[in-house]
């Protein structure tokens, strides 16, 4: 049976979402794992996770981070310098991303810190993570507030080039999909019937196959 939502259900405590909407738990969709890095102004690398981004590929091709916190090194950094690497750990790599935020201060390396490997981009002001297997060099086009009452900002770059390993755009080596390939941050799903948590985890792609064999 299909349950109506419109507001959050009593088994959901909002205090306690750490500043997340109620209806970001209940639906809990699954978006792309990303590592954003940038120069800081004193010109060390500044290393991001981020999570809620999407594509258009209508006009080239350009990626949407809907949900940047105004309060981080990221927002500073970009909205200064208007260039961003967007980088794409595979499992192997993944906690090592994951550390940059333990390392966070203005005064660190990010990348170095984290026991990973910077290199400067091709086109834009921005350093790469080696590891990863995708990086893509992207310039600001622009960025808005939300509401006037959060914190965060959506992010609109133009990747204007990337490098992307050849085992990973080889189905028949790595691949782009499955263990080997991009993952995708399944957040802290809420039962709204119970309140019952699931703990966040990381996905992969399981193909299911064609259109047509649905
Ligand atoms: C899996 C994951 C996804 C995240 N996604 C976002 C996001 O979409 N937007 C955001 O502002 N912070 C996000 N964060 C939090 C930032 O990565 C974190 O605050 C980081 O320390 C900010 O780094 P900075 O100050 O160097 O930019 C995410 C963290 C994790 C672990």
């Amino acid at each position: 049976m299909k349950k109506d939502f419109f507001n959050c259900p009593d088994t959901i405590n909002e205090s306690e979402l750490y500043g997340f909407s109620w209806i970001e738990n209940v639906l809990a969709i699954p978006s792309p794992l990303v590592c954003v890095t940038s120069y800081k102004e004193n010109g060390l690398p500044n290393a991001t996770m981020q999570s809620w981004c999407d594509f258009d590929g209508n006009e080239g091709f350009h990626v949407l981070f809907s949900a940047v916190n105004k309060h981080t090194h990221m927002y500073a950094s970009v909205m200064k310098t208007k260039q961003f690497a967007v980088n794409f750990p595979s499992k192997d790599v993944f906690m090592k991303c994951m550390s940059t935020i333990e390392n966070n201060d203005y005064d660190t390396d990010e990348i170095t810190a984290a026991g990973l490997t910077a290199v400067p981009a091709e086109r834009i002001n921005a350093p790469l993570i080696k590891e990863c297997f995708l990086n893509l060099e992207c310039e600001l086009e622009w960025a808005k507030e939300v509401s006037k009452v959060g914190d965060h900002y959506v992010f609109c770059g133009k990747i204007i080039g990337f490098h992307m390993d050849e085992e990973h755009y080889n189905a028949d080596k790595l691949g782009r999909y499955g263990e080997t390939g991009y993952l995708y941050n399944i957040h802290r799903p809420i039962d709204p019937d119970t309140g019952k948590e699931s703990e966040t985890q990381v996905g992969v792609i399981h193909k299911l196959g064609t259109y047509d064999k649905l």
